[in-house]
């Protein structure tokens, strides 16, 4: 699965994204090591706090199903009504559980650059000497 076919996931994961506050739609595709594709979207709340991201909705799904082990995510996200036309990157919350489950050195974030090509970046760039669950041994 390219990261471009991975984009694209993120982007028919946005599509059911339940915005009514903030009216900023995000999508996400989260490729398991099996190949297996989970989507999220982030999913708001009248009393905002309890708002899920998209990306740790994916996660939260693939968790749930018994997925223990991940190459990487997708991720995109815009104003409503139009196409996502800005990088955005996953929250510091999202970031943490993506420590939780994934190494660090190889875990992918692909990004929309908000034109039709995406950028990449490892997990330790975004969380730089992250701790995790490693932290605890
Ligand atoms: N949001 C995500 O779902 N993922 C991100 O990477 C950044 C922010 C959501 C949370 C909230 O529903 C809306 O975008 C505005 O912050």
């Amino acid at each position: 699965m390219t990261d471009e076919m991975l984009l694209k996931e993120a982007k028919k994961a946005r599509e059911c994204s339940y915005s009514p506050y903030s009216n900023f739609q995000v999508g996400a595709a989260l490729l398991t090591k099996g190949g297996k594709v989970y989507l999220g979207c982030n999913i708001e709340n009248a009393s905002y706090t309890p708002t899920n991201c998209a990306e740790r909705t994916a996660f939260f799904k693939a968790i749930c199903d018994g997925e223990r082990e991940f190459t990487k995510i997708a991720v995109v996200g815009g104003k409503k009504g139009e196409d996502a036309k800005q990088i955005c990157t996953p929250c510091g919350v999202c970031r943490q559980v993506m420590m939780e489950f994934c190494n660090p050195e190889t875990f992918q974030i692909v990004l929309s650059d908000g034109n039709d090509g995406c950028q990449s970046y490892l997990l330790k760039e975004l969380l730089p000497m992250g701790f995790g669950p490693n932290d605890l041994k």
